[in-house]
């Protein structure tokens, strides 16, 4: 019985902020504005003015891989390493920091070391992971600030790839850690109680996600997912359902990497590259290790999965359940893992902990030693993962190039490892450290070549601006076009953006969604050509910078028009690339399934999103914009106010002076005098009728009277729609399409 009066001042307390029931559990199915201020600056420790990128590089990076080194080869007590290397430990906690990468949204990767939070430092495929993130705390420790364990975990995978005899392509840090759980990500459909202990049985969880039956023509994994299974990186070392089978196994492979922007080259170097290293650990049944680090007890600190045989740890190790290693000398980088995949037959058998994998029939195999006890050798094994390269005609071509070139296989690892790792960082402007790799040839990064002549000055924007506004385009036409080209750029994995000009290159001229900015800039190339033909000296002026400055341009002139004269920022500097520097493939998944900002749907919407509402496909677009919800509210009524829909049409342009920066959207939209009807069965455009005399008024869409319904983005649509709000939607306005046409600027940023 509790002594005293409790501090609440009653005698039972059942709940304090944040119990359960929450708003989503009340409301399943409401829009979560507030995601938009996650991870907010008050968040960070380090506060708003740290540097990461000058303290970084006050580091001796040479100094620093040497004392990674030197830890990887070592080992201590409270969790031995393997074969006396933490290498390939450290290998697969990288990997597994890249692994969640996903192209269709950009989210996920190492960027922000997301797997120091749940749900990612929970999943079953990150068993142990904990230990090798706090076997690092001492380096992590000793630099502080200037290393974030988002740069620490990439780089300790490369140290480890280096000491075992592999060169790395290079190594460029730059990644700031994220200060909280990433709540807002969509991994998936499938949920387990939460409470409980996360073992490979919740595995079988992967339902949901697919369509099809594995074999079917039209077997798909639902977007933007790149993991098959809930609760992994990728997919199931037992192949789907754990059931064994390795053709099965190569198209969830398939499926999943090529999500991850990886091709069947790049497939099976890094599948066949990492295996050469290390081993897997499955000396326990699942069901008796303890939970996950996110529900752990207490005095586990962080850690999770405890282990109650032995020591828990060394010869007693369970992470996955399979046991054993793919080749004989497992810190060492060698071809043995193709050669043995190839050499013998393989047989399903099951580990100590009871997983399928597989050992070579042939019992004349070479064996491998064990990793703690000396003199004993154990059998080889292969995955259901790792036989499947061998079976799959496609993948088995690949490995019979590496198999016979060994160099080859080398050089493919290499890069492919790069790619995996710096994914998601961007332009190689944001590369940070003396090893960043320079090159202009890897088409993944985006390429923009560099401006090899002088940026317009003040007088030129001046001047430019003046001869684009007597050129006739509409303020609509040229607000829509600079605002279609910045906004494809995602903060997630910072692609995209106005950057490059790549709005007139395949694949964005040719989508639907961009058809309007087609003749918008074919004008604006006639402008730029004009002015360039003037040009005496060095200087230039690029299409990319033009079409903003067109959209800046445009904008004073409807703020002018509405009576708030306002200076638009422009920075120039923005280059134009090639086609051949984009990949337009890897472009493709940037184009629009909805937009809200344009008011776009995708002519299938309906049947490609079964569960997900427009409005909620907005909020994603916001959020990948790293809009604030003011920012988010500002440019959608700004945008309507000046007709920036797709085709022109009339949803959400509640004003009769289109083009001119008015708060019209708010005021209508925050009226009681208007009466919404719904004008289709689904429930996806509205009419609007002027309640005393039936009038109908005008029309909208979902992502129109979402401002005025939800009640977070409506608190803000009655700022912008008050007696004094004019003025402040526009300067809101302008200040949030400045950071749009910023976002992707990192020439400019620190
Ligand atoms: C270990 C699965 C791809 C690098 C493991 C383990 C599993 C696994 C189950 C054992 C974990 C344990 O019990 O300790 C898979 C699957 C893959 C895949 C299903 C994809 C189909 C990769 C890739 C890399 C990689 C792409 C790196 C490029 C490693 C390394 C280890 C390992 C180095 C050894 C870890 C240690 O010794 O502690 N993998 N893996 N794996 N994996 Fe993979």
């Amino acid at each position: 019985e509790m002594a005293g009066k409790c501090p609440f001042g009653g005698d039972r307390i059942g709940g304090a902020e944040g119990s359960s029931p929450t708003l989503s559990d009340w409301y399943p199915n409401r829009l979560r504005v507030e995601l938009l201020h996650h991870n907010a600056p008050g968040a960070n420790p380090l506060g708003e003015d740290f540097n990461y990128a000058e303290a970084f590089n006050a580091i001796d990076l040479e100094e620093l891989k040497q004392e990674i080194k030197g830890f990887l080869t070592s080992s201590v007590d409270w969790w031995p390493s393997d074969y006396n290397n933490y290498g390939p430990q450290m290998i697969r906690m990288a990997w597994h920091s890249a692994g969640t990468y996903r192209i269709a949204d950009g989210r996920g990767g190492a960027g922000e070391a997301l797997q120091r939070f749940a749900p990612i430092s929970s999943w079953w495929d990150n068993g142990n992971t904990d230990k090798s993130r706090r076997l690092l705390w001492p380096i992590k420790q000793k630099y502080g600030s200037a290393l974030s364990w988002a740069d620490l975990i990439v780089l300790a995978g490369n140290c480890g790839l280096e000491v075992m005899g592999f060169p790395t392509y290079g190594f460029a840090g730059g990644r700031h850690d994220a200060w909280e759980a990433d709540d807002s990500t969509y991994w998936g459909p499938e949920v387990w109680d939460g409470k409980k202990v996360n073992t490979p049985d919740s595995m079988v969880t992967r339902d949901k996600r697919w369509r099809g039956q594995n074999g079917d023509a039209d077997y798909d994994l639902e977007n933007p997912l790149g993991a098959t299974h809930q609760s992994l990186i990728y997919v199931n070392p037992e192949g789907p359902y754990g059931k064994g089978d390795p053709m099965g196994s190569a198209r969830d492979i398939r499926v999943s990497f090529s999500r991850m922007a990886m091709n069947d080259e790049e497939t099976v170097a890094l599948i066949a590259g990492g295996h050469a290293f290390g081993k897997s650990h499955g000396m326990v049944p699942a069901a008796e290790i303890g939970a996950q680090p996110e529900i752990a007890p207490m005095e586990q600190m962080g850690l999770g999965w405890h282990n109650p045989k032995g020591s828990g740890n060394a010869e007693n190790t369970m992470t996955n359940g399979i046991e054993g290693s793919w080749t004989p000398n497992p810190t060492q980088w060698d071809n043995d893992y193709l050669v043995n995949l190839f050499k013998f037959e393989w047989e399903q058998t099951k580990s100590p902990a009871g997983a399928l994998q597989w050992t070579p029939v042939d019992k004349s195999a070479p064996k491998t030693p064990d990793a703690h006890i000396p003199g004993q050798m154990n059998a080889l094994m292969m995955m259901t993962t790792d036989i499947a390269l061998k079976v799959d005609p496609e993948y088995r071509k690949v490995c019979e190039k590496f198999l016979h070139d060994f160099d080859a296989f080398t050089q493919a690892f290499s890069k492919s490892w790069y790619k995996l790792t710096h994914r998601d960082m961007g332009p190689r402007e944001r590369y940070l450290g003396a090893e960043k790799v320079n090159e202009n040839d890897l088409l993944w990064q985006d390429p923009i070549p560099v401006a090899d002549y002088d940026v317009i000055d003040a007088a030129d924007i001046a001047a430019l601006k003046k001869s684009i506004i007597a050129s006739g385009i509409s303020v609509s036409d040229l607000v829509y076009t600079a605002f279609s080209a910045a906004v494809t750029h995602r903060s997630s994995d910072k692609r995209g953006g106005a950057n490059g000009g790549r709005i007139a290159l395949a694949p964005q001229k040719d989508w639907a969604v961009n058809r309007r900015t087609v003749p918008v800039i074919a004008a604006l190339r006639t402008v730029m050509d004009e002015f360039n033909d003037q040009q005496h000296g060095g200087k230039r002026v690029s299409l990319a910078d033009l079409i903003v400055l067109g959209g800046c341009a445009a904008l004073e002139k409807a703020a002018a028009d509405a009576g708030v004269a306002t200076k638009v920022p422009f920075t120039p500097g923005r280059r134009d690339t090639t086609q051949e520097l984009t990949d337009i493939e890897m472009f493709t998944w940037l184009k629009p399934v909805a937009d809200g900002f344009r008011n776009y749907l995708d002519k299938g919407f309906g049947e490609i999103s079964q569960d997900v509402s427009p409005e909620e496909m907005f909020l994603d677009k916001a959020q990948l914009l790293s809009l604030t919800s003011p920012e988010w509210v500002a440019l959608t009524g700004g945008l309507r106010a000046m007709n920036a829909n797709h085709d022109g049409s009339p949803y959400g342009i509640f004003t009769d002076r289109v083009g001119v920066l008015t708060n019209d959207f708010f005021t209508v939209l925050t009226s009681p005098d208007f009466d919404w009807k719904k004008a289709d069965e689904k429930g996806m455009t509205f009419s609007l009728d002027n309640r005393a005399t039936g009038e109908s008024r005008f029309v909208a869409t979902r992502s129109d009277l979402i401002f005025g319904s939800n009640g977070q983005l409506r608190a803000v649509a009655e700022v912008y729609a008050g007696s004094d709000g004019h003025k402040r939607f526009v300067k809101a306005f302008v200040k949030a399409w400045d950071k749009v046409m910023m976002l992707d600027r990192y020439d400019m940023k620190v």
